[in-house]
């Protein structure tokens, strides 16, 4: 099921694929959604839900899986990939896409206010705190605490935020 505000923004060359298992969507106000960005049900029958204002640049791809939940204005940079599902890949002796998918570690998190750089990998289990930073070409797999600035691969805490310095504080993504 698809449940879009009236007021989000979603580009007509975004691909938002309804669930045929039951799997919820949720876009709610003020969303912006930009061109290329795919919504795909695969994995596992999660509900995906995306706050009151985030942003998401092209390229992004969320995969269902053990489902997503992203706080209210969070800005996510180009080519990130959400991916709260693993699959089963413990039997050598067959394909791997016949052994279905791996228990939920508890899906995707991300608090309010957080920033994700371009070409960021997020699986599952990842939980990100609110206010928190991670930097371009991170994976994240585990607990960040809120207001951290992560990076790397896998993402580490490396600082957190300060009182801004720069006083160019437009508000655009
Ligand atoms: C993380 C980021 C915000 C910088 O944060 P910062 O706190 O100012 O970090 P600094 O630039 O002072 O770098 C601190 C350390 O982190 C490292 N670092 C910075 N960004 C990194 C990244 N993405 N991955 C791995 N390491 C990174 C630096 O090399 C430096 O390492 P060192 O201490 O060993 O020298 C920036 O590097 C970044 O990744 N921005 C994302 C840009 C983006 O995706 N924009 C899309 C348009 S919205």
């Amino acid at each position: 099921m698809l449940i879009v505000s009236p007021t989000a923004r979603i580009s007509p060359l975004a691909d938002i694929e309804e669930s045929v298992r039951g799997s919820r969507i949720v876009i709610e106000d003020d969303v912006v959604i930009d061109s290329f960005v795919k919504f795909k049900p695969a994995g596992g029958c999660g509900d995906v839900v995306i706050g009151r204002g985030t942003v998401i640049n092209s390229g992004c791809v969320f995969y269902t899986g053990h489902g997503i939940r992203i706080g209210a204005h969070v800005l996510i940079a180009a080519n990130c990939t959400f991916a709260p599902t693993n699959h089963e890949f413990g039997d050598p002796g067959r394909f791997i896409h016949s052994q279905g998918f791996q228990p939920s570690r508890g899906g995707i998190v991300v608090g309010d206010d957080v920033w994700i750089g371009a070409n960021t990998v997020l699986v599952d289990g990842a939980n990100v705190g609110s206010g928190s930073v991670i930097g371009a070409a991170s994976l994240v797999r585990g607990a960040l605490p809120a207001y951290c600035v992560a990076m790397g691969v896998p993402a580490r805490v490396r600082g957190s935020r300060g009182a801004s310095t720069d006083c160019t504080n437009e508000p655009n993504h």
